[in-house]
């Protein structure tokens, strides 16, 4: 299938087209390179052997989207295009909703214009809102998100569900990821966050470099066993693998379906320390600061869905996500350029 990419050259977007390459799809890549750089394109090419169609739009720019869509005719869309910093959005919500709901309408009426029929979206697990118990099913419901970054995901999940309803012929993929982690065991492709990194991987292993002195944990007073927070983390080239996994559900089943993609296992910030220092023998100096407004205290999912449905399971543990993430770092010390 020809798929479109927007967002295909960022953190999980690029993983996801060298997994469409191997399952023998044709990914065509859109991104405004707001968060990524061109150089991965590159990188695609050596570990893949293609280097795909890439187009540098930005995804609310209907006219260029038509032009891509007259052009290159996609079948299906995976939709990562957004952004996605979880204290950013606090700081600049309006920026938030504009680009992350205008880059999805956009899509949606340009997809609807050709005739494209297909979406898998990448939503989030912040769509739960604060857990009441976990781990968390897709049947339970969108909660009060704690970010306008996760009340983005829950609205455009919304949209599509609506959208679903509206055109019999549209059936929409929805993918809520817990916390993607690890890089491309080649060291090519990761994490790669401009500036201060927001989330807990790049930054240790930023720490464990020396790029940064000692990793800042938010809070060891939360209700857990160790009293920091625990997630579901999940290896971003099973994370790739997911979203293959998923164009299984494109059945031509019209409406819109939800997978949670996680290990179904939660791990702590603390325990996430001790395995990426045993995983690489190195030390990560740490202090213990004040919890982080909008951090929820346990988040992990429910996977039995994706496997039911889909036979997908995530098989990559968290130390080779360690071990990925900190060679991804290492021969990447001031990111991919
Ligand atoms: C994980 C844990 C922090 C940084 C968000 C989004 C999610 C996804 C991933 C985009 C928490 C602690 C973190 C640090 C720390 N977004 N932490 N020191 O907030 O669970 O999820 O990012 O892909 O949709 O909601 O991820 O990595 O920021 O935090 O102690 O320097 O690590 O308090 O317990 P989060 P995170």
């Amino acid at each position: 299938m020809k798929i479109l990419v927007t967002g295909g050259l960022g953190f999980i977007g690029s993983e996801t087209v060298l997994a469409l390459i191997s399952s023998g799809h044709t990914p065509v890549i859109a991104d405004n390179l707001y968060n990524s750089k061109i150089g991965v394109l590159g990188r695609i090419e050596t570990l893949s052997g293609v280097r795909p169609a890439f187009y540098r739009i930005d995804v609310s720019d209907k006219k260029a989207l038509a032009d891509l869509f007259e052009k290159e005719r996609p079948e299906a869309v995976i939709h990562f295009a957004g952004y996605k910093a979880v204290g950013e959005s606090v700081s600049k919500p309006i920026m938030y909703y504009r680009n992350n709901l205008m880059t999805t309408l956009s899509l949606l009426e340009t997809m609807e214009e050709f005739g494209c029929e297909n979406i898998v979206f990448s939503s989030s697990a912040t769509v739960y809102g604060t857990p009441k118990r976990v781990p968390l099913y897709e049947t339970d419901k969108r909660g009060e998100t704690t970010n306008p970054y996760g009340e983005t995901k829950s609205m455009i999940e919304r949209i599509l569900e609506d959208a679903c309803k509206a055109f019999s012929s549209l059936t929409a993929v929805i993918l809520r990821y817990f916390n993607p982690i690890g890089a491309h065991p080649s060291g090519l492709l990761g994490e790669d966050p401009r500036g201060i990194p927001n989330n807990l991987m790049p930054y240790i292993a930023q720490v464990a470099i020396g790029k940064r002195d000692k990793l800042h944990i938010f809070g060891n007073d939360y209700d857990t066993a160790d009293g920091t927070g625990v997630r579901d983390y999940i290896h971003v080239v099973d994370l790739a693998e997911g979203h293959v996994a998923a164009l299984k559900a494109l059945d031509g089943k019209k409406g819109a379906k939800v997978f949670n993609l996680g290990t179904g296992r939660g791990t702590s910030v603390l325990e996430l320390v001790h395995a990426f220092e045993k995983a690489n023998g190195v030390k990560i100096p740490y202090v213990i600061e004040d919890r982080r407004p909008g951090d929820v205290a346990v988040n992990y999912a429910s996977v039995e869905k994706a496997y039911r449905e889909l036979g997908y399971k995530a098989r990559l543990t968290i130390e080779d996500a360690c071990r990925d993430s900190y060679n991804f770092q290492l021969k990447n010390p001031d990111g991919i350029i």
